[in-house]
């Protein structure tokens, strides 16, 4: 059975000003089986956020509906999808920034997500320093988050997003702000999470490392899929 099942997805946005319309996503379709992971492609303002926020629940489509473990999202009251995100779905974002709270170390932040999921303390910090140190963070726990690099704070955002263990994983050009090696490392670390955990992960990336870490990739062009990838055609590329 699919995982994600996304059917004939249209978002229109409203120009703020003049309110003509902004077509984003023009019919989208695929499905994604429980643990793979998949990149979505595709240039500049080709609608790639959109579809990620459609799918995790942040943003509703104007027609179509996305269904994740055969739920219908769209379909979901509030209390309900509150519950999707906050237990099923891990986000990251671009600006490492995005991904930490400030004002809390980084160990509290990796904690915070446990204990929203009401994990009883000794748990939080368990689990909190055992992925700390797995991502080769254990001498950054009590800094600030701008107390850290980019990289270190996208690790940490990784912590964050993976440490409740959700069943989707979804990243908007998580690696946009890094170096390649940076880059690589977060790729590694994702890969090995997916594979344990199981985790489907759903990552928008121009990155070449991205590109031949994925099970297969969507092309997005104009808010339509236009191309399949998967790695022996991204060979090269
Ligand atoms: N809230 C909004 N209101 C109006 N138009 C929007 C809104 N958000 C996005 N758009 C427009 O919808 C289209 C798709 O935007 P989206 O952010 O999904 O693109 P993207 O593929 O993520 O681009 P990028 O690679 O630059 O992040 C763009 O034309 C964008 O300007
Ligand atoms: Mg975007």
């Amino acid at each position: 059975m699919s995982f994600i099942e996304v059917v004939d997805l249209v978002k229109v946005y409203r120009d703020p000003e003049s309110r003509l319309p902004i077509p984003a996503l023009n019919g989208i379709n695929f499905t994604i089986k429980e643990g793979e992971f998949v990149g979505i492609f595709g240039p500049s303002g080709a609608g790639k956020t959109t579809l990620l926020s459609i799918i995790g629940g942040l943003l509703d489509p104007t027609s179509g509906y996305v269904k994740i473990d055969g739920k219908e999202i769209t379909q979901l009251t509030y209390k309900e999808l509150v519950t999707f995100r906050r237990e099923q779905v891990g986000y990251l974002w671009q600006l490492p920034e995005d991904n930490l709270i400030s004002g809390n170390t980084v160990l509290q932040n990796v904690m915070l997500p446990l204990q929203i999921a009401n994990k009883p303390r000794e748990e939080q910090k368990k689990i909190a320093n055992e992925l700390l140190d797995r991502l080769g963070l254990s001498h950054r726990k009590n800094h600030q988050p701008n107390q850290i690099s980019g990289g270190e704070a996208q690790r940490v955002g990784l912590a964050i997003a993976i440490a409740n263990r959700p069943k989707l994983l979804l990243g908007d050009q998580i690696t946009g702000e890094l170096d390649t090696t940076s880059s690589i490392e977060v790729v590694n670390h994702l890969k090995s999470f997916s594979e344990e955990y199981g985790t489907t992960m759903l990552i928008v990336s121009h990155k070449r490392q991205f590109i031949e870490a994925t099970d297969y990739g969507f092309g997005l062009v104009d808010g339509k899929i236009s191309t399949v990838l998967n790695n022996f055609q991204v060979e090269g590329a």
